[in-house]
C-alpha cells in the first residue's frame, strides 16, 4: 500500500519534497472528504403533536427536489415514529434491523440495505415496528449511524422524538442546524423554552437554533410577537393552519410539497428547503437546475423586486 518510495542512497532534500507532495496530497483529500459531509438538520419539539413530522418530511422532500441530491430522513421517534407512513413506505427494513448489531460492526452497505429509497429520491431510515424494539437503539448506534450518512447523504433531516434521552441527545448533538417547532399555544411556548434553555446549557451557538411557528389549530393563538419575546427569538418560518392537505398527505402517504409543489404549502417548504440548505448550494446556480429549483430562484427575485 506505499504510495512512493526512494532508494539508498537517499538525498535529504529529496525526501522532504516527497514528503511535502504527499502531505499535501493527504491534506486536499480530507478537505474535499470535509465538503462532502452531510448537512444535518434536526427537527424537535419538546412537546408532541406540533408538526416536527409534518416539517420533517417535507424538508426532506423539499431538499431532494431541489438539489435532486442524496437526502435521507431519519427517525428518531423511535417508539412510534410516522416518517415512513408519511411516505408511503412499508415497514419491512427499519431502525430494528440494526438493533442487535453492535455499533462498531455498522457499515455502509449494511446501511444502504437498511435505508428504503423513495420516489423523491429521499431515503428513509423507518423506525422500529414495535415501541420495545428501541431499547436496542442506542444513543453510542445512532452516533454511528449518524456519522456514516454524513458520508453518502447530502442532507440527514432527523424526525425527533419529543424529549431529552441519550438518544435524542445523540441526534441533536450531530445536527448543525435545529428547527425548534411552536405552536401558538401557551404549553407549546414553555416547552420552547425549556428546550432552549437545555441547548444552551449544552453550549450550542444560538446560531444553531432556527424557529418555526406552526398553526397546527385554527384560532385564539398567541400572537406571534409576544411569542417570539418571550423567546428572544424570531420566527424562521411560519407554516398556516391547512388542516385539509396534511389529512391528505397522511392518507395517501404523499407529502404536500411533491403532491402539490406549486401550492402555497408546497411553495413554502420549498423555500424553507432553500433557506436550510448548505452555503454552496444557496450560492451557486447549479449546472442542472430542477424545477424546484428555479420555482425558488423565480420567488426570490419576485420578492426583491417587490421590495425595491
Ligand atoms: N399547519 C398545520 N395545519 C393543520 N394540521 C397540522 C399542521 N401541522 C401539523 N398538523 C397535523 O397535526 C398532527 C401532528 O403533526 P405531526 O405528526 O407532524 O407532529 P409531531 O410533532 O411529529 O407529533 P408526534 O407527537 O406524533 O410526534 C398531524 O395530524 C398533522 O397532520
Ligand atoms: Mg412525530
Amino acid at each position: 500500500g506505499a504510495d512512493n518510495y526512494l532508494s539508498k542512497p537517499v538525498n535529504p532534500s529529496e525526501l522532504q519534497a516527497l514528503v511535502k507532495a504527499l502531505l499535501q496530497r493527504v491534506l486536499v483529500a480530507s478537505e474535499s472528504a470535509m465538503k462532502q459531509k452531510a448537512r444535518t438538520l434536526a427537527v424537535y419539539s419538546l412537546r408532541g403533536g406540533s408538526g416536527v413530522s409534518t416539517i420533517a418530511v417535507n424538508l426532506g422532500v423539499g431538499l431532494a427536489q431541489l438539489w435532486g441530491d442524496q437526502t435521507t430522513v431519519v427517525d428518531l421517534a423511535l417508539t412510534n415514529g410516522q416518517s415512513a407512513l408519511m411516505l408511503d413506505l412499508t415497514l419491512r427494513n427499519t431502525w430494528a434491523d440494526l438493533g442487535p448489531i453492535p455499533p462498531a460492526e455498522i457499515d455502509a452497505d449494511m446501511l444502504d440495505i437498511v435505508l428504503q429509497p423513495h420516489a423523491s429520491k429521499v431515503r428513509v431510515l423507518a423506525a422500529p415496528p414495535r415501541p420495545e424494539l428501541h431499547e436496542l437503539i442506542t444513543g453510542e448506534k445512532i452516533s454511528r449511524v449518524l456519522s456514516l450518512l454524513r458520508e453518502s447523504s447530502a442532507y440527514i433531516v432527523i424526525d425527533m422524538p419529543h424529549d431529552f434521552s441519550e438518544q435524542t441527545l445523540a441526534g441533536l448533538d450531530a445536527a448543525d442546524q435545529i428547527v425548534l417547532v411552536v405552536s401558538p399555544e401557551m404549553a407549546a411556548v414553555r416547552a420552547a423554552s425549556s428546550a432552549l434553555k437545555v441547548f444552551a446549557s449544552l453550549q450550542y451557538p444560538p446560531e444553531k437554533m432556527m424557529l418555526a411557528l406552526n398553526w397546527t389549530f385554527e384560532r385564539n393563538g398567541l400572537a406571534r410577537k409576544d411569542i417570539e419575546a418571550s423567546l428572544g427569538q424570531s420566527f424562521n418560518l411560519i407554516m398556516p393552519f391547512a388542516p385539509d392537505p396534511f389529512v391528505t398527505a397522511i392518507n395517501t402517504g404523499i407529502p404536500p410539497v411533491m403532491s402539490a409543489p406549486k401550492s402555497p404549502l408546497g411553495a413554502l417548504f420549498e423555500d424553507f428547503a432553500f433557506m436550510l440548505s448548505s452555503a454552496e448550494h444557496r450560492a451557486t446556480r447549479p449546472a442542472q437546475p430542477t424545477p424546484a429549483w428555479h420555482r425558488v430562484a423565480q420567488r426570490i427575485q419576485q420578492r426583491s423586486a417587490k421590495s425595491r
